[in-house]
């Protein structure tokens, strides 16, 4: 994997969106992969810098988020589809149309997973995928495990990101427990990957996804054997790689 370091979180946020104009110059047309959380927030006030400036055109870009809660609706504060309109597609040019997002009220989850999967396979695969990491090493909602999961499938959440992701909810209780999430085969197809990290809280699972085993142990670790990762830290997530 590609490895960088830099000072400072406003410098991580320029090179992603650097890695992300570069995609869009060269195709247009780009099948985009986003993720949510605190990670990619700045990540994202760039590209709306970017698109601002009209240095980035959405118009025929699609998009495929990793992962959403299951059992909230899209346009409850707490789902991801929400997070994503908010902090990226209310600014800039996407069509509404060209964003795919699993559906966190289906029923079925098992449909919906494999519908998700099948609007990927018809419009993929993507040209680029955005990642953050948990502090026990997940990608999306594959958790820790002895198998991996290879195709979109609905995950239980491990007590670590029950915990993590409390801060977003007024009760640990309103946390969802499942979550309806890309598999490590869906991210893995990904062109081209990058994953950003950051603080010192993300140090120990950066140091497991560069320098532990490849094993489920650590399932961003099996990030080591795509062709086209690239990884950015600051120094508190590098410490000790
Ligand atoms: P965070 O989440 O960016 O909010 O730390 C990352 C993740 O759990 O994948």
């Amino acid at each position: 994997m590609n490895v960088k370091v830099f000072k400072t979180q406003a410098e991580i946020a320029a090179a992603a969106a650097d890695f992300f104009c570069e995609v869009l110059l060269k195709k247009p047309n780009a099948v985009l992969g986003l993720s949510t959380g605190s990670t990619p927030m700045l990540t994202y006030e760039a590209l709306a810098g970017r698109s601002a400036a009209g240095l980035a055109d959405f118009s025929a870009v699609h998009t495929f988020n990793l992962d959403e809660y299951w059992g909230i609706a899209p346009e409850d504060e707490q789902s991801y589809r929400y997070f994503m309109q908010k902090r990226l597609f209310d600014k800039v040019n996407i069509r509404p149309e060209n964003i795919h997002f699993p559906d966190g009220l289906a029923e079925d989850a098992q449909a919906e997973c494999a519908r998700y999967e099948a609007e990927l396979a018809a419009l993929g695969p993507v040209d680029l995928q955005l990642l953050g990491i948990g502090r026990n090493g997940h990608i999306g909602f594959n958790e820790p495990a002895e198998k991996m999961r290879a195709k979109c499938f609905c995950a239980e959440l491990a007590e670590a990101t029950i915990k993590a992701n409390r801060r977003f909810f007024a009760r640990e209780e309103d946390v969802p427990r499942r979550a309806l999430t890309m598999g490590l085969g869906t991210i893995l197809s990904a062109k081209k990957i990058l994953m950003i990290a950051t603080g010192e809280n993300k140090a120990g699972a950066v140091y497991s996804m560069l320098r532990g085993e490849i094993s489920g142990k650590c399932p961003a670790s099996f990030l080591r054997t795509h062709g086209d990762a690239a990884v950015l830290l600051d120094e508190y997530a590098a410490a000790l790689i």
